[in-house]
């Protein structure tokens, strides 16, 4: 392998050529999907990929059709450069990026809706957003055809509609969950930290500590309905300007969970605006 430049390609026909000769010598491929502004977390996935697969495959899409009406869509941060030099630093084999009108050419009229586990928590707030990734991410396993593909646990909700998308179309992949990477006060890394001022960036820190505190009560066995209720006030005083959501659910599959105290593998996850700027955060229960 050169080690000297990472390959870019732009088209799903360059993407194929490129994948060929590595499939004749029988060699895996890891996909780890990506809207690029690459950070740590992403690169704990390429570095999972690396263990996982012969080759890794990033791909870099800011995808238009999982974003709403005002939300970031023009703003989101794109530095290709940098990305490419990251996922050199760490080995990557190959960049997929490919223009909106290569993903979507002209009167392209599919889309993937996930039922289920689509609705509620991040979909009640943004109700197209899990149909765009679903779309995307369908397309995205269809055109590179890996044996394996990575997908980070700090999108909890889009990890499990990732894995229905898979298992409801047959799609021949497996689907890797990865641990969230985090700064030291345990803000989970996301591209969108970049939003935050000084001051917002101190009170992004208490979502994951407030959630911590919330699932160690679940775990003695607090009632569902009290915790989500202390948590969301906590983040209110903490500086949240609002909070979308604090939920306990079904670690497996997202289920409601009733009032009482938790009955099984639960997953806590949250949504809160630190200003404008959308956070979101889970972890176990227990
Ligand atoms: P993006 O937000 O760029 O994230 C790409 C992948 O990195 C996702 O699987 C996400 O869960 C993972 N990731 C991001 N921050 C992480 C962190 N701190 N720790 C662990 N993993 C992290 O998610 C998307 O892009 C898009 O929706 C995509 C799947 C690419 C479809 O467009």
């Amino acid at each position: 392998m050169d080690d000297s430049f990472l390959p870019i390609v732009r088209t799903v026909a360059a993407l194929r050529g490129h994948l060929a000769p590595w499939r004749e010598r029988r060699q895996t491929i890891a996909l780890v999907p990506t809207m690029g502004a690459l950070h740590e977390g992403h690169m704990s996935l390429i570095r999972l990929a690396r263990a996982q697969a012969d080759r890794v495959v990033a791909t870099v899409f800011v995808n238009p059709k999982q974003f709403g009406a005002g939300e970031d869509f023009d703003h989101y941060p794109r530095d290709e450069a940098a990305d490419a030099r990251q996922l050199l630093a760490e080995h990557c084999d190959l960049m997929y990026a490919p223009a909106p009108e290569e993903m979507y050419p002209p009167g392209f009229s599919t889309a993937i809706n996930v039922s289920g586990v689509s609705e509620g928590l991040c979909g009640a707030a943004r109700p197209h957003h899990f149909g765009g990734v679903a779309t995307v991410v369908a397309k995205l396993l269809i055109q590179a055809g890996p044996d394996v593909a990575i997908f980070g646990e700090k999108d909890y909700q889009q990890l499990m509609v990732i894995r229905r998308l898979v298992r409801d179309l047959d799609l021949h992949v497996e689907i890797l969950g990865a641990p969230i990477a985090r700064a030291p006060d345990g803000l989970a890394l996301s591209s969108r930290n970049a939003y935050l001022s000084a001051e917002q960036r101190q009170i992004a820190g208490r979502l994951n500590a407030v959630l911590k505190e919330a699932a160690a009560a679940l775990g003695r066995g607090a009632q569902v309905a009290g915790v989500e209720a202390d948590a969301t006030e906590a983040l209110l005083s903490a500086g949240f300007a609002s909070v979308d959501y604090v939920e306990a659910r079904g670690a497996a599959d997202l289920a409601r969970l009733g009032p009482g105290p938790v009955d099984r593998p639960t997953r806590l996850l949250a949504a809160a605006f630190v200003g404008k700027t959308r956070l979101i955060d889970n972890v176990a229960v227990g």
